[in-house]
């Protein structure tokens, strides 16, 4: 009911040369069908080059942050008006970097989902807990309260893709076990449906990522609450990140 959505985040990897020829390897190692759905997140730099290179094929452009104002004096910031002028359809926002070494807090990041879905985008919205957090037994709080910072008072969450990340298996080559996945994303998908109701919460996407590779991939994306993945380091290579796509689709699993 729900179609998979495989999201590559390329963080601050690529030069311009770097970044065509990746996509364009993506685009031709693909060789699924429309029941998955497969976007493309690199940086700021090299989305128009991007967009040039996935325009005609079914990959989807996103970007892995925006500011929340459509235009005006942000210096240094990048608005969702002008992704949307590149062909972005997907926004990442509240990625754990950007909330745990850049320093973002949960209010900036509601207001840059708001800002992105009233331009038209549609966002990516990125939660989880630090090893510390889990260890105390406060998964579920942390994630609770990063959902109630967006979601409160926000009458329609349509267009908003949740991505559990737990921030303990970023980069560190140690993903969260598909039990451990699934337990939180069903948690997260309660937690959607006591906000709205029952049907939307059915049909809201709930990502993983955290170090998923294609060995691990079929596994986690088998669990009836995980959607897809928004995946990293292995999307960095494409043969790594057409694997995973093919995890997801019905037939790769
Ligand atoms: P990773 O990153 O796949 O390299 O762990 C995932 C992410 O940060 O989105």
């Amino acid at each position: 009911m729900r179609r998979k959505l495989v999201a590559g985040n390329w963080k601050m990897h690529t030069t311009l040369a770097e970044a065509r020829r990746l996509a364009a390897e993506v685009v031709a190692g693909l060789s699924g069908g429309p029941e998955v759905e497969v976007a493309l997140c690199p940086p700021f730099t090299v989305l128009a080059a991007v967009s040039e290179v996935l325009a005609g094929s079914p990959v989807c452009l996103g970007a892995q942050d925006c500011w929340y104002e459509p235009q005006g004096a942000f210096t240094g910031e990048i608005s969702p008006v002008q992704l949307l002028d590149l062909s972005c359809r997907y926004v990442i926002i509240g990625h754990s970097e950007r909330r745990h070494v850049i320093g973002e807090t949960g209010e900036l990041i509601g207001r840059k989902v708001r800002g992105a879905l009233a331009a038209g985008l549609e966002v990516i919205f990125c939660v989880g807990e630090t090893l510390p957090q889990r260890e105390a037994g406060r998964t579920r709080e942390v994630v609770g309260g990063q959902l109630d910072e967006v979601f409160d008072g926000m009458l329609a969450a349509e267009r908003v893709v949740v991505a559990y990340e737990p921030v303990w298996a970023i980069g560190t080559g140690r993903n969260a076990t598909p039990q451990q996945a699934q337990e939180v994303h069903r948690f997260i998908r309660q937690s959607v449906g006591a906000k709205y109701n029952e049907e939307f919460a059915s049909r809201t996407r709930i990502l993983y990522g955290g170090s998923v590779r294609p060995d691990n991939a079929a596994d986690l994306m088998g669990q009836s609450d995980v959607d897809g993945a928004l995946v990293g380091g292995a999307s960095l290579k494409a043969g790594d990140f057409c694997r995973i796509v093919e995890a997801a689709s019905p037939a790769g699993r």
